[in-house]
């Protein structure tokens, strides 16, 4: 027994040493006891200078379906690279390549696999531009980390995602990707999604890295058409586009993406003013910055740079770390530092940041994913029932004459029109790993919910577009037996999203059409519209007694819509985008600057409002704003400063209102727009219940303004706070007051 005992202590001493002598034998890098800039460090002093370059370059891996990213197949992944964009959702096919990284490698540095996650992996919810119509920020961020479980869970490391590029004109398709034309509404949710993705634990297994897009301007894309040059002054830059940029940054996401646009003739990718300037120097931030798709390629035809070598030379000393699927970097990069046209300091620095975020994704102690069953991962029901809760909330209530919705008397309803059985269309573009057959068609949840309630009829009427009518004599064949008329239209998914952009925001004649044949019935009409974008609905707003704005809603589809349509729900959205009287009036949008006639100037043959504003939408109750209650009429540089509004349900449902708090500065040194919005809030108000909105005032940052080097000052003198109607005045006086 005594020498069981001596020869189990001898066996533990030799272990723990063995232990002590492995650890230090162990490469710093490897020791994830140590600190993320120790193992940075460490592992960037023992990569050669082609190891390096591999870390910076991005290929793909599986099965792209994106027509706009289609690339060859990559048969011959060399183990060394630094990323790919992985289009399979079975982490079986990343775990190869990974342990070919991990194995056959000198150093053993794990890839990082990105993806677009941009609204849902496989559970889809609506697109950006509707999920800011919620104006719920918290809704947001867990749908956002959703969408991460189900990406880390299927071999994904890292989203292309938020886009929080400010867009006024709805010609462009990608207006569908970020959250609308307002800057503090696209940092808002900006921030709440990058919070939604990332966690606090990037190597929880559960989080994914996030990506800014697309740095920066790209929303200014000329007359709405996708990949060209955008005209931005440094003040319009600062005032309108940085904003979401340099809030995302401080809630601490991990990377960003150039855009494809040059901004006033220098192009993003090749901008070191905010790439490296802005971004880096000033703003501190310590991950890294990946090329658009082929965007440092396209600086040829940009006309910047003669050849890619040349553009290799120019994105990377600009401050783009990561080549996206140009070949540039891995061609180029390594002759580039021999010849000394790009330093071994810059080449350590890019290094180091994409390293920073692979160490914080715990890809160096866990590369796997871990397998699990789809059942495991997709679709679990509390991840449904947020993306059915943000569908909810994003849905408009753009028109509702004398009531007509919610429909209570209908015995019989005409549900027609080509987007009411429709399920692709209704997952709008980027849908991810999203499956059409996981979507609730319009019709189907109108079904559910007036389940002997009332009998449903259906006809399809016409196509999206094209001329053929011959399904309009059915359609109003129904229309005539029924007590009220559905009448479900809008975009097909690929009419918006990458390189989607339309000459007008106006649905088809088609669709138009129809909905005079069946106006012409005498019935309620009422338009249920799915789109990527704003519409032209000038035509369609006469024939119709109520339209609900449903965007593309995701896979919870027709459920929210035929709830509202029942009145189960009562619709909150509002918008986060306006809607133009017609296209002729783009750009529209509610902070433009002050005019020097604003009486005058109007457009001599339509209106010059647009037909619906930004932060419109109704509710099935009455909401009434009580005065603004303003803490001081006086404060001086330093103070605080807080205004309060009751707000009153005086209808007979309950129902969520959102106050949109506004600033106006109408005299300053540099001309301000109409009004501003600075905070924004939704509360839940029952019937009869009083509840009040309150906004703490941090002067600088709410009356305060950029000049064209974005530094923020704050002058004396009037300002106005706004809320609907209702204004009230304070003078900042001196520094203290
Ligand atoms: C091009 C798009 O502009 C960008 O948004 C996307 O993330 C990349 N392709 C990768 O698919």
């Amino acid at each position: 027994m005594k020498n069981r005992k001596i020869a189990f202590l001898l066996l533990l001493a030799a272990s723990c040493n063995l232990t002590t002598q492995s650890k230090k034998d162990q490469p710093v890098y490897k020791d994830a006891g140590r600190s993320v800039e120790e193992r940075v460090n460490d592992l960037v002093s023992r990569m050669t200078l082609d190891e390096k370059v591999m870390q910076l370059n991005q290929y793909t891996l599986g099965r792209s379906d994106n027509a706009n990213n289609m690339a060859d197949p990559v048969n011959d992944i060399p183990a060394e690279i630094g990323s790919l964009i992985y289009f399979s959702s079975n982490p079986d096919l990343r775990n190869r390549l990974q342990k070919r990284a991990m194995e056959e490698t000198r150093l053993g540095i794990p890839v990082i696999f990105g993806y677009d996650v941009i609204h849902g992996y496989r559970t889809v919810y609506p697109i950006s531009l509707a999920q800011a119509c919620s104006w719920n920020p918290e809704l947001v961020k867990q749908a956002c980390a959703v969408a991460a479980q189900e990406a880390r869970m299927s071999g994904v490391d890292w989203t292309f995602s938020p886009m929080i590029d400010v867009a006024r004109d709805g010609r462009w398709g990608r207006v569908s990707e970020g959250y609308g034309e307002d800057p503090y509404t696209n940092a808002v949710f900006g921030v709440a999604s990058v919070k939604g993705y990332q966690g606090n634990d990037l190597s929880n297994g559960k989080n994914i890295a996030a990506c800014l897009k697309h740095y920066i301007g790209y929303g200014a894309s000329e007359a709405g058409r996708d990949y060209v040059y955008t005209e931005i002054s440094r003040q319009t830059l600062w005032d309108t586009y940085m904003l979401p940029y340099e809030e995302s940054v401080k809630a601490g996401v991990a990377t960003l993406m150039s855009s494809f646009n040059d901004i006033s003739g220098t192009p993003s990718t090749a901008n070191h003013y905010i790439l490296t300037g802005i971004l880096k120097q000033r703003w501190g931030h310590d991950g890294f910055v990946v090329s658009d798709w082929g965007a440092i390629a396209q600086l040829c035809p940009q006309g910047v740079a003669k050849d890619n070598k040349e553009a290799a030379q120019k994105a990377f000393n600009a401050g783009v770390d990561m080549d996206m699927m140009n070949r540039a970097y891995d061609n180029h990069l390594g002759d580039l530092v021999k010849e000394g046209k790009v330093s071994e300091e810059l080449l350590n620095d890019a290094v180091r940041r994409v390293l920073r975020v692979k160490f914080r994704l715990g890809l160096f102690e866990n590369p796997y994913t871990p397998q699990s069953t789809e059942k495991e991962r997709f679709l679990l029901p509390q991840s449904l029932k947020i993306a059915e809760q943000l569908s909810e909330e994003s849905i408009v209530l753009l028109k509702n004459e004398n009531n007509t919705l919610p429909l209570k008397n209908a015995s019989k309803i005409a549900v027609i029109g080509p987007m009411a059985k429709s399920q692709w269309h209704l997952l709008g573009s980027w849908r991810a790993q999203g499956k059409a057959e996981d979507a609730i068609t319009v019709y189907d949840g109108l079904e559910r919910e007036f389940k002997d309630k009332a009998k449903l009829f259906y006809a399809a009427g016409c196509d999206f577009d094209g001329e053929d009518k011959s399904g309009f004599k059915k359609a109003v064949t129904i229309a005539k037996e029924a007590d009220a008329v559905v009448v479900c239209l809008g975009e097909k998914a690929q009419w918006s999203g990458e390189n989607a952009s339309r000459s007008t925001i106006a649905l088809p004649q088609i669709q138009e059409e129809l909905v005079i044949e069946l106006k012409k019935l005498g019935k309620p009409v009422i338009l249920l519209l799915s789109s990527g974008r704003p519409l032209e609905l000038n035509r369609l707003e006469k024939l119709s007694n109520a339209i609900l704005q449903i965007w593309q809603p995701g896979i919870a589809g027709g459920n929210p819509v035929a709830g509202i349509v029942a009145g189960r729900i009562n619709p909150s959205g509002k918008l986060s985008i306006t809607f133009p009287y017609s296209t002729g009036q783009i750009p529209v949008y509610y902070n433009h600057r002050q005019s020097a006639r604003p009486h005058q100037g109007k457009y001599q043959d339509i209106p010059s409002a647009p037909l619906y504003e930004f932060a419109h939408g109704l509710s099935y109750t009455t909401f009434e704003y009580g005065d603004l209650k303003q803490s001081a009429l006086k404060v001086g540089k330093g103070d605080k400063l807080s205004i309060e509004v009751p707000v009153t349900n005086t209808g007979n449902i309950d129902g969520m209102e959102t106050v949109h708090w506004f600033i106006c500065d109408p005299v300053s040194s540099i001309s301000r727009p109409v009004k501003e919005l600075k905070h924004f809030e939704k509360q839940m108000i029952k019937v009869g219940e009083t509840k009040i909105f309150r906004f703490e005032i941090d002067l600088e940052k709410v009356f305060g303004f950029v000049d064209g080097e974005g530094n923020r000052f704050l002058e004396l003198g009037d300002y106005y706070i706004i809320v609907k109607d209702k204004k009230v005045k304070v003078e900042v006086l001196t520094e203290t007051f």
